[in-house]
């Protein structure tokens, strides 16, 4: 078992909203002491939050081989793109970044490049012919291997490791926290996808389903609050399906590994990421409702709101299911925040279909939606039997037409909260001043509050009350708690 040194990068830079990850935003690490490693690496992270937490585990392993972060490509002797396939403009994206590194490397020959990730995966070694200046191919269970095959591609051979496991959870290694504010982190608690969405490119990337030892997982959150972390995003594809079977025969469930994160302390928040509607149990909303720091947000997201498409994604749950889980955690939790995403224009989506999905994100009242148009992915379900025959304008057009309905439910939302007081963390200064903090609250809204000549700092909780808001953030001012 391998000891990170905390210090390997102590970074203060301000965190990208971690809904911002999922945009597919890239972001680099920052350079360290340039003396303390013998050569350097230059990491971008494309796609989901756990591309982003991979990032920080391939950091971990190539530090304890003497490569050091830097954010500087030009310094890098090491370039590497952890990459995702979820639509196709998430691989134009990768393939543009790529032909940008060609520049670099013709003035610096020596410069390795290397693609992680799912979009490793699903190429494999065809990337190598596709993408002349790619040296190394490694997939999302073969970062222990990737020092070797650093070596490797240093005696200028193509090197590639995509092979799935189905145990790999890197339970060992103490990810080293990239771009970090500090505050809040992301800690997965499992690997893979065991549903078959039928648009789903992610169990041909992530393989199976495995659930992470949860011993390893709270050591880690503890270590994290204990470095003055405050808040934890347990992640996975499928959270509620967490399921760790120890020898001696003891299970633990998600609702189990929760309440286990929860008590470390109750200073220390915890949210998770994703639940899927089929699998999220009422032991897990109790569980939420019992520990106030286990934050009252939940990204269940719906993808569609037809029953008949929901049957050919393959979800497993009909419009009804959805909305009766939606109800029921209303009923425990009130205040609890839900968000979703959401596919327009899936293969036979009629106009009728596409009603359905506006009328069920009414009866849901999202605060939140990721919101994207169908694209097709090679090799998956839908691929091989469905026609993707809704025209392109016509996607566009009802994509239009949800992310306007988000808008004005995020908007009445936010209005909801003017003149409520939320107990916000502090994650650091607001993006527009440095004179105002940003938090969120429990319900993961964005708060905004003019710092006056208070003592505080970022990782401390305080109460503030709305008095005005945006859609996407609200403004308010600090309270006595
Ligand atoms: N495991 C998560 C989702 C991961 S992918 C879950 O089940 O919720 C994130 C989102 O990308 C999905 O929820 C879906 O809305 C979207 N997505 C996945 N494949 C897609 C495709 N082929 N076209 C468009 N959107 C897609
Ligand atoms: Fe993809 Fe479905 Fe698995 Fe989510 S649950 S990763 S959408 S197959
Ligand atoms: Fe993309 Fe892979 Fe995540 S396809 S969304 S990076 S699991």
């Amino acid at each position: 078992m391998h000891e990170i040194p905390t210090n390997a990068l102590d970074v203060q830079h301000a965190l990208k909203a971690h809904d911002e990850s999922r945009q597919g935003e890239a972001y680099a690490p920052f350079a360290l002491d340039p003396n303390q490693y013998r050569k350097h690496f230059y990491i971008e992270s494309y796609g989901c939050q756990m591309n982003f937490s991979d990032s920080e585990i391939v950091a971990s392993i190539l530090n304890q081989h003497g490569f050091g972060a830097t954010r500087n490509l030009e310094e890098a002797d090491l370039v590497l793109l952890n990459t995702c396939s979820i639509r196709e403009k998430a691989e134009q994206t990768v393939r543009k970044r790529l032909s940008e590194f060609r520049k670099v490397k013709e003035k610096k020959p020596g410069m390795l490049v290397g693609v992680l990730g799912c979009m490793a995966e699903r190429l494999k070694s065809k990337l190598l012919e596709e993408e002349k200046l790619v040296d190394m191919v490694v997939g999302p269970d073969a970062y222990r291997t990737l020092p070797g095959l650093v070596e490797e591609a240093e005696t200028g051979q193509k090197a590639v490791n995509v092979m799935l496991s189905r145990d790999e959870t890197y339970a060992d290694i103490s990810p080293v926290r990239l771009d970090s504010n500090g505050v809040t982190a992301f800690v997965s608690i499992m690997r893979g996808c065991n549903n078959m969405c039928s648009f789903c490119v992610v169990p041909f990337t992530r393989g199976r389903e495995r659930s992470r030892d949860d011993v390893s997982i709270v050591a880690e959150c503890q270590d994290l609050y204990n470095r003055g972390f405050r808040e934890v995003t347990l992640l996975g594809q499928n959270v509620d399906s967490y399921y760790f079977v120890h020898e001696d025969g003891r299970i633990v469930n998600f609702a189990g590994l929760l309440e286990k994160v929860a008590l470390i302390s109750p200073l220390l928040r915890v949210r998770f990421s994703t639940s899927h509607p089929k699998d999220i149990t009422d032991e897990v909303l109790h569980t939420m409702a019992r520990y106030e720091n286990i934050c009252r947000y939940i990204h269940l997201p719906v993808q569609s709101g037809s029953t008949r498409v929901l049957q050919l994604m393959n979800r497993t749950y009909t419009r009804e299911w959805y909305m009766a889980r939606v109800d029921r955690i209303r009923e425990i939790m009130p205040d609890c925040g839900i968000s979703s995403d959401i596919i327009a224009g899936f293969c036979t989506e009629t106009e009728e279909d596409h009603q359905d999905t506006l009328s069920i994100m009414e009866h849901s009242r999202y605060d939140m939606s990721y919101m994207f148009f169908y694209s097709e992915r090679p090799g998956t379900l839908a691929a091989r039997r469905y026609a993707d025959d809704v025209p392109d304008a016509v996607k566009k057009r009802r994509l239009q037409e949800i992310v306007e309905l988000q808008n004005r439910l995020s908007r009445e939302s936010n209005e909801q909260d003017l003149g409520k007081t939320f107990k916000v963390l502090i994650e650091g200064n607001s993006k527009r001043s440095d004179q105002d903090w940003m938090g969120r609250n429990s319900q993961n809204k964005v708060v905004v509050f003019p710092k006056g000549n208070l003592p505080l700092q970022k990782g401390d909780y305080v109460w503030v009350k709305v008095h005005d808001c945006t859609q996407a953030t609200l403004l308010g001012e600090v309270v006595p708690s």
